[in-house]
């Protein structure tokens, strides 16, 4: 966590950067009313850090924001950036903030971009304060990541059409959606959509140990089955996984995989006012003199995390919910 002298704080920027997340917006439009309410200049860098390294700024005024709140994606363009990576990129980034007349900076995005946010800080003294913006809910220190609730919802609608298929044809289907290498978004969908197993990187099940779930179905006259996979480190694993299914148990399964869908769409009402909470607290943060920080939630309370805390501590996923989901499904 690190402390400067807000007294001359005048001009703030914001950026989103990584996959983008529904409610991005909603946090955008939060900066910059907070902003300007509290006579604050606001701009924005388009394309995430890489709007950093080639001078892509936009003025931001009251009315940029208007009809942006129930809006997907990111009206200020995102990217993933390689040369932030290096010291030599960041350094020229710096450089460019501090020339533009920024004197801080909310960054909108996940793990990878407050591990820029954080060196940036460290590496140039840059007063950033981080908001978490992905639909993995991977990041340490909130109960729930910007985007994160819309892309389940989107996430159990699509598995419920898939349901109907799968009642219709008696079949077997292996849907996989993203996380990237956690299983949030999986376990959720799992137990809305009240999926028959539910495979994520932080809790391994045997491919036997699930042919056996989907056995006992059938002894109790179950037609169809769902199961969802979530990527984990290799997209399109759903592939693999099906194929041994195949040979341990004979099952034939329908793969089905969710992808991109599930970054789009207009944010839910828990987003679009969660977001709207993290967008107003970040510029709160900035205004007392706090940076090196994300905003987060924990408990509906407001809380500042260390960046390093946010992007390097593994948010633990639940247990319970895990037992949950396979007691429901039996
Ligand atoms: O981090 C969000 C996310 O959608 C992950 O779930 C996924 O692994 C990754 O981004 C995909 O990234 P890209 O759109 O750059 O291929």
């Amino acid at each position: 966590m690190g402390k400067f002298n807000a007294k001359n704080l005048k001009h703030i920027a914001v950026l989103t950067s990584g996959g983008d997340a529904p409610g991005m917006n909603a946090a955008i439009r939060a900066v910059v009313r907070v902003g300007i309410f509290n006579k604050l200049k606001v701009s924005a860098v388009l394309h995430g850090f890489q709007g950093l390294i080639q001078k892509e700024y936009l003025p931001l005024e009251l009315s940029s924001v208007a009809n942006t709140i129930q809006r997907g994606g990111t009206i200020i363009k995102t990217g993933r950036c390689k040369d932030f990576y290096s010291p030599s990129g960041r350094s020229k980034a710096a450089k460019n903030f501090k020339a533009a007349g920024f004197d801080g900076l909310v960054a909108i995005g996940g793990d990878g971009t407050f591990t820029g946010a954080h060196f940036l800080y460290e590496e140039h003294g840059i007063p950033i304060v981080g908001v978490p913006g992905t639909i993995d809910n991977d990041v340490f220190g909130t109960d729930r990541t910007i985007g994160f609730d819309t892309a389940v919802n989107t996430a159990m609608e699509a598995l419920d059409k898939v349901r109907d298929t799968a009642a219709s044809h008696d079949r077997l289907f292996l849907v996989e959606v993203m996380g990237r290498n956690s299983g949030h978004i999986a376990l959720e969908v799992g137990l809305s959509a009240g999926a028959e197993e539910v495979f994520i990187p932080e809790h391994k099940v045997s491919i036997k140990h699930v042919c056996e779930v989907i056995a006992r179905g059938v002894r109790r006259g179950k037609k169809s089955s769902i199961l969802i996979c979530a990527e984990g480190d290799t997209p399109g694993r759903s592939y693999d996984i099906a194929k041994e299914i195949k040979r341990v148990g004979g099952y034939d399964a329908k793969v089905c995989i969710l992808g991109h869908i599930q970054r789009g769409g207009s944010p839910t009402a828990y987003d679009r006012n969660l977001a709207s909470r993290l967008g107003a607290a970040a510029v709160n943060f900035l205004q007392k003199g706090q940076c090196d920080i994300m905003a987060g939630e924990m408990n509906l309370q407001i809380v500042a995390v260390s960046l390093k805390d946010a992007f390097s501590k593994k948010k633990s996923i639940r247990e319970d919910w895990i037992n949950l989901e396979k007691t429901l499904s039996i």
